[in-house]
């Protein structure tokens, strides 16, 4: 059948314009013997947003307590509370912004009950994350210092669920008004005299789900409510995001898009997909999974691509100037929780599986820059895909903290569109692109290439073309791969997964033939 025939493993894929797929080639006459890459150093009009590399930290299991925040008295070093070495290790990562306090807790978080002095904040239950109970010892100004020591831009997510237009936007008015008030009052007396900034606010969280269970039409209307309310005091300008669809939900995007008042109360709306290896049931595991399921982790974390795809198109129906941004404010892999652990506290272990998925989805993130204007990882510490893990005193750097790491260069850089061959990297009867990439040109003119191989088991050599220039003076790199598919950094261990330099390439006039390990990321710096 000649559908069959041009699906067929092995067949090459063509991505062009910003790894947009365009078509598909047949194998007979056009398979390329090497995968073929143009960078087009000529073009490039978009700016890779910084808060693409955002993060989320949600008081959930030991993201908060334990991941940043240890109280003023610890035996571990802290600065007014919150952990020193974490600190320090996500400031290497720039990060650029951190999404708190939920998920799902911030549709039952009231937030006046974490202000003030520490003995007087009433407590809650944690009722969806282990039913703990939540002393509310880190709130807003622990949040705000958090940021601050981070360097960092806030983004908070209010409640609307459980919460009420007048308690959010009593809430902006706290954080961000100069002016005389009862609020503003009362953040002088908990001890902050000077408003904050904070532009980036989340009118709700997964309203369609745990945020009220709510059809997208009647959520449009309490959005509207909720937006006119919170109003920009001084020159502090808000960012109104918009609880937008879950994964596929393309009828959710339409009804929030296609109403001009929906359009005027946001300047944004989310997304959210995680990458399930199996089903929400049995996830499978963070540590114990075989080639065949780190296939199909690499293929459904590739549907991001045609997610953002389809929901851009309907956005630009309604919004052809792309003035709305479309914010994947959760995304990352989503396992099984580590054996004998809460299985409310989300704890997984983080492989090389996962260092893919984030390289994959940062690189799909950069390729649609032109509308995906942040995206923030679940979640920073000791839940999910997390970039640190703690026990304790001591503190892991998990293979997706180096990812971060090593694709810092993209942060506000101009993506520079390429246009990918690939070859295919096949499991059973099954196929998905082998490479992934991005490029972009820093303030400095440096060009960064950042490209993934998901084969686990076969290098590819890439021919990279970069259009526009006629020698490459100097190329540089790092790459990131293990040994096994699931090895993992660990307490009490050396660490296994980190990034390493890499020189596997030959120059040739403007061209370079790179031979990417397979299962591995590399970043290039080309000058
Ligand atoms: O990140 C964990 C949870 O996933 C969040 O609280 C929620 O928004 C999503 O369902």
């Amino acid at each position: 059948m000649k559908t069959e025939r041009w699906i067929r493993p092995a067949v090459a894929v063509l991505f062009l314009s910003a790894s947009v797929l365009v078509s598909q080639i047949k194998q007979e006459s056009r398979t390329p013997s090497v995968n073929m890459l143009t960078v087009r150093t000529d073009l490039g009009k978009s700016t890779i947003s910084k808060h693409i590399y955002g993060h989320f930290s949600e008081h959930l299991g030991h993201c908060i307590y334990g991941g940043y925040w240890v109280g003023e008295d610890s035996p571990i070093p802290n600065t007014r509370g919150i952990r020193k070495d974490v600190v320090k290790a996500l400031k290497e990562l720039n990060i650029p912004n951190l999404r708190w306090p939920g998920g799902c807790f911030a549709d039952e978080y009231h937030w006046k009950d974490g202000i003030g002095p520490k003995s007087n904040r009433p407590s809650m239950i944690n009722t969806h994350w282990g039913g703990v109970t939540e002393n509310n010892h880190f709130g807003t100004h622990e949040f705000m210092d958090l940021c601050e020591q981070l360097e960092c831009e806030p983004y908070i997510t209010a409640n609307v669920g459980s919460g009420t237009v007048y308690e959010m936007a009593q809430w902006v008015e706290y954080i961000t008004s100069d002016a005389i008030s009862p609020m503003t009052e009362l953040r002088k007396q908990n001890g902050r005299e000077k408003p904050w900034k904070v532009k980036f606010w989340g009118i709700g969280n997964e309203n369609w789900g745990c945020g009220g269970n709510m059809t997208p039409d009647y959520y449009a209307d309490v959005m509207r409510q909720f937006s006119t309310f919170c109003r920009n005091f001084g020159d502090n300008r808000l960012t109104k995001i918009a609880c937008g669809p879950n994964s596929e939900n393309y009828n959710w995007m339409d009804v929030l898009m296609k109403e001009p008042v929906n359009r005027r109360m946001m300047q944004a709306l989310s997304l959210h997909y995680y990458t399930v290896c199996h089903d929400w049931r049995k996830k499978g595991s963070a540590t114990q999974f075989d080639e065949s399921e780190w296939f199909l982790t690499m293929k459904k974390t590739r549907k991001m691509e045609e997610m953002i795809q389809k929901h851009s198109a309907i956005m630009d129906k309604y919004d052809p100037e792309k003035r709305i941004g479309l914010m994947v404010d959760e995304w990352g892999n989503w396992h099984d929780v580590e054996p004998g652990t809460n299985p409310g506290f989300l704890y997984q272990q983080n492989t090389l599986r996962d260092a893919l998925v984030a390289a994959v989805n940062l690189d799909i993130f950069n390729n649609h820059c032109d509308r995906v204007r942040m995206a923030n990882i679940a979640q920073t510490i000791n839940v999910l895909q997390a970039m640190i893990l703690t026990k304790d005193k001591d503190i892991v750097l998990t293979p997706s903290y180096y990812v971060f790491r090593m694709y810092k260069v993209h942060h506000d850089a101009t993506l520079l569109p390429t246009e990918l061959l690939s070859e295919w990297y096949v499991s059973g009867n099954d196929t998905v692109a082998a490479v992934g990439c991005s490029a972009s040109r820093d303030a400095q003119g440096i060009i960064h290439l950042s490209m993934t191989n998901v084969n686990s088991k076969k290098a590819v050599d890439v021919l990279c073309t970069f259009q526009g220039l006629t020698a490459l003076q100097d190329v540089s790199g790092e790459a990131l791969s293990a040994e096994k598919i699931n090895d993992c950094n660990d307490f009490a261990k050396a660490e296994t997964v980190h990034p390493k330099t890499f020189q596997d390439f030959k120059k040739k006039g403007n061209t370079l033939t790179v031979r990417l390990p397979a299962k591995s990321v590399a970043v290039l710096a080309v000058k």
